[in-house]
């Protein structure tokens, strides 16, 4: 069972960066599915790697986009993203010294993250894109 499903309800109106966000949550479960329920990290690093390199591309077209609607609260927005891409690295390296009950639960951290960050703060950029239109 996956450990998120997407719902309309998290739609930011924006169509690329809901598909960005189907995306990321995709990734997690899978990473979820496949090697949370092992004990060992090794599937895990290629997933590591594509939850870090689909989340750097879709933060940099997320900060244009707010960039573009001038959305008056983008840096600390922009800092929440690097807050991740430090957490993911945190991770990467629990993984690098075989530390298997951190490097999951740090998925799980992470997944978490993932959704109230879309949830929540996502939401407040779409709102303002919706008050400006
Ligand atoms: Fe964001």
């Amino acid at each position: 069972m996956p450990l998120f499903n997407w719902k309309d309800e998290y739609s930011v109106n924006v169509a690329e960066l809901d598909q960005h966000h189907k995306i990321l949550i995709d990734i997690v479960n899978s990473i979820y599915d496949n090697c949370l329920r092992i004990d060992t990290v090794d599937c895990i690093q290629p997933k590591i790697r594509e939850l870090f390199d689909y989340a750097e591309y879709h933060f940099t077209a997320e900060e244009d986009y707010m960039r573009r609607i001038e959305y008056f609260e983008r840096e600390e927005h922009i800092e929440l993203h690097a807050m991740f891409i430090f957490k993911l690295k945190e991770m990467q390296q629990a993984y690098e010294g075989n530390e298997i009950e951190l490097t999951k639960s740090m998925i799980v951290f992470l997944g978490k993250w993932l959704l109230h960050h879309v949830l929540e703060e996502d939401r407040k950029y779409a709102l303002y894109a919706q008050g400006i239109n």
